[in-house]
């Protein structure tokens, strides 16, 4: 039978795949289940040149250790990845092309806010295009796979990794999640400008227990398939090319080694083509478990629940060999997985441009509309939580602005932590982006880290503006924290500036929401400036001053006090509600959060009224009502809707979010709104496999949080009618 070309770019990507297939040894095609750290490449270059020439090396992941995001030692560097790439291509004997990946999170040169602030933006469209602009970053300097976006839901603030996630709510998570796979891949996945994406870390990882990194997670069948498997199904639908298995242990079974939930839910029951890869040694770790007897068994395990590629090669190149001798698996299951892997480097066009242009990546990196954008996107993601007397904007060139405190002048915080290749230099720091829009002449400052120096400022100024928070070093993998609480001294340091009696703002950055007694007590105005990213500093002042007005919203619940958590808006009904309510809670403390899910002002006032239901048809009910600027300035409200069913089969939350919209709104003006819903969508899963929308009465509910809603009753008839009587 004569082979067929798989160079030749006309055939089907399957007509490839098989034909380079049928080609392959049984070296080679383990050698496409690797993915090698190369570590100290310079002077191992010709151990890891000649694995590449014997096609041994499916992938390079540009990091050096499984937390890349702490300590990032390997560099980006496109001539050395040229050198690897040409030594797959011109000597292995398939020739077959390398797919180099990096933790690109939130940026490349240009730097985005973490994903958690990302998400206050609730702007999905902005979200793809400032992805799009870190792909074309990214994709220029060599890079064809990232490892985003995380879908991972949250609950638990004290988990470092909170700062990578979308937040708490399973819709948002999942729409946030697709704009970034949108992002990253494009239209075109074969274009040079884009970068593979990886949905992560499936599944159940954000339930980390103790919000301890890496810990047991424990969650119900329910529960995973009502809020934390969502979002990875919004990612498969959106076209993610991979998937990554979580680090966790879930309910007694490891991810890595599940196979009803890599090939059964995903690949099975959601038809996922692309392929999975294991996070950093989460195929050895099983025999760490002790669920596998050793490393070929814990091999075995994983390729048999559906893990294609090991993130690090050893775990299927020194195993994967002895487990099919053994028997332990099949080389169909090899063959499967190995198609799955060329799919993707076919698909992403690698066969195509295998090279990269090293002199033209520098072109791309951190141009104009990209920093313009991702400071579009950091002004929509700070969210302002207070503005006593409409401190808030400050008046331009009237005052005289003190800018202190531990955060005032710094660079690289803005980071946050899972940033591999931002530079602390483009970062625009609070002062600076602050001097920039008023004027030198308009600003104090110290660079003394004495408070008693801030509070002289303070006394010299008309207002101030206070910078506190926790550092980048608390938050990203590995990095929680067991007590909810500014660093120590800050507290004070906020009584200390309050006591000089100026009106005084606080920009709070850091990677999750952080309860402060000083904030809630004295502060005047707070604005949660999370990790925003080089364009930081710019955004901040552009919000302090009305360059833009904030409309940021939270997306997950700010906590009065670490006990409190897990924390979250979508409770479920209890059965004691009904006459016991007041006992449920705390003696020491409500139960209320300090700021609700969904929470956020703006400089203009909304009135939300005349809520109704407008049509029920096609499947679809259609909620309409009037939103209101009672403000004599333009801006954007985050309107959102959520439900709450009457009766189910089985306990579901008290409200769910299941729309949401930026409204832009002109000056003292009103505007109705309507939001479409899908009748399927207010149903659930009563288990993985089965979703069910039993006939109920259902409230809707509409407003500017969680926490502050209007109700549209609606019968069951109503709902399950073709037309409203
Ligand atoms: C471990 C992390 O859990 C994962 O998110 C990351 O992509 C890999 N390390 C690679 O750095």
């Amino acid at each position: 039978m004569m082979t067929l070309n798989y160079n030749n770019p006309d055939l089907s990507t399957e007509e490839r795949v098989s034909s380079l297939l049928s080609l392959m040894s049984l070296e080679e095609k383990i050698g496409q289940l690797c993915q090698s750290p190369m570590l100290e490449y310079d002077s191992k270059k010709q151990e890891y040149l000649s694995q590449v020439r014997s096609g041994l090396v499916g992938s390079r992941i540009l990091a050096d250790t499984a937390w890349a995001g702490n300590a990032p030692g390997e560099t980006v560097d496109p001539e050395q990845i040229n050198e690897i790439q040409r030594v797959a291509v011109e000597q292995s004997r398939l020739g077959i092309p390398v797919i180099f990946a990096r933790d690109v999170i939130y940026g490349q040169s240009t730097v985005l806010p973490i994903p958690l602030a990302q998400s206050c933006s609730w702007n999905a469209s902005l979200v793809t295009d400032a992805y799009r602009d870190v792909a074309l970053e990214a994709s220029s300097l060599g890079i064809n796979w990232t490892f985003a976006p995380m879908m991972d839901v949250v609950r638990d603030p004290r988990w470092g990794r909170v700062i990578e996630s979308f937040g708490e709510d399973p819709l948002l998570n999942g729409a946030m999640a697709a704009a970034v796979v949108k992002g990253f891949q494009g239209d075109d996945l074969a274009s040079p400008g884009s970068l593979v994406s990886c949905a992560k870390h499936f599944v159940g990882y954000g339930a980390s227990e103790s919000g301890c990194d890496y810990d047991t997670t424990e969650i119900s069948e329910n529960t995973l398939a009502n809020v934390y498997l969502p979002p990875f199904k919004a990612a498969i639908n959106a076209g993610v090319k991979t998937f990554m298995s979580g680090f966790n242990d879930l309910g007694g079974t490891p991810v890595t080694s599940s196979k009803d939930l890599i090939n059964g839910w995903l690949k099975k029951d959601h038809g996922f083509d692309g392929f999975v890869v294991s996070d950093w040694g989460s195929i050895s770790d099983l025999h760490h478990f002790r669920v596998a007897r050793d490393e070929v068994h814990a091999a075995a395990m994983a390729l048999d629940a559906g893990v294609d590629m090991a993130m690090t090669s050893e775990a299927y190149q020194d195993h994967l060999h002895t487990a099919l001798e053994a028997g332990l698996v099949t080389i169909q299951q090899i063959d499967d997985a190995v198609s799955r892997v060329l799919t993707v480097k076919f698909e992403a066009g690698l066969f195509e441009h295998p090279y990269v242009d090293a002199e033209k990546a520098q072109l791309c990196q951190r141009a104009p509309e990209h920093t313009n954008r991702a400071k579009e996107l950091a002004q929509q993601s700070m969210v302002l939580l207070k503005n006593r007397d409409n401190l808030l904007p400050l008046v331009q060139n009237e005052t005289k602005v003190a800018v202190v405190g531990p955060h005032a002048h710094t660079q690289r915080q803005h980071l946050g932590s899972w940033c591999l290749d931002g530079k602390s230099d483009d970062v625009v720091s609070i002062y600076q982006g602050i001097k920039d829009l008023i004027g030198e002449q308009n600003v104090l400052t110290e660079y003394s880290a004495l408070t008693d120096e801030w509070v002289e400022s303070a006394h010299r100024a008309d207002v101030v503006v206070l910078c506190v928070g926790e550092s980048h070093r608390s938050s990203g993998e590995a990095r929680n924290i067991a007590e909810l609480k500014l660093p120590s001294g800050q507290e004070e340091a906020i009584e200390a500036i309050a006591n000089t009696g100026k009106p005084f703002v606080v920009v709070q950055c850091g990677g999750r929401p952080m309860p402060s007694q000083a904030i809630s007590r004295h502060a005047d105005a707070h604005l949660m400036a999370w990790q925003c990213g080089t364009e930081t500093g710019a955004a901040v002042a552009d919000l302090l001053f009305g360059r833009a007005c904030p409309s940021g919203k939270l997306t997950m619940t700010f906590p009065k006090s670490t006990g409190q958590i897990p924390i979250y808006y979508n409770k479920k009904p209890l059965g004691k509600m009904r006459d016991f309510a007041d006992y449920r809670g705390y003696k020491d403390v409500d139960r209320a959060p300090l700021y609700p899910f969904g929470y956020g002002l703006s400089y203009a006032k909304f009135r939300y009224s005349d809520v109704e239901l407008m049509s029920v048809a096609d499947g679809k009910v259609k909620i309409g009502f009037t939103l209101s600027n009672l403000s004599p300035i333009k801006a954007t409200e985050i309107c959102q809707l959520y439900f709450s069913r009457a009766y189910s089969s089985c306990t579901r939350p008290e409200k769910e979010l299941i729309g949401f919209e930026r409204v832009d709104i002109e000056a003292c003006s009103s505007r109705h709104v309507e939001f479409e819903v899908d009748i399927d969508g207010l149903g659930y899963f009563e288990t993985i496999a089965d979703y069910v929308n039993p006939k109920s009465a259902v409230t809707f509910l509409v407003g500017p949080n969680s926490d502050d809603l209007l109700p549209l009753e609606c019968t069951s008839s109503q709902l399950y009618q073709t037309e409203v009587n």
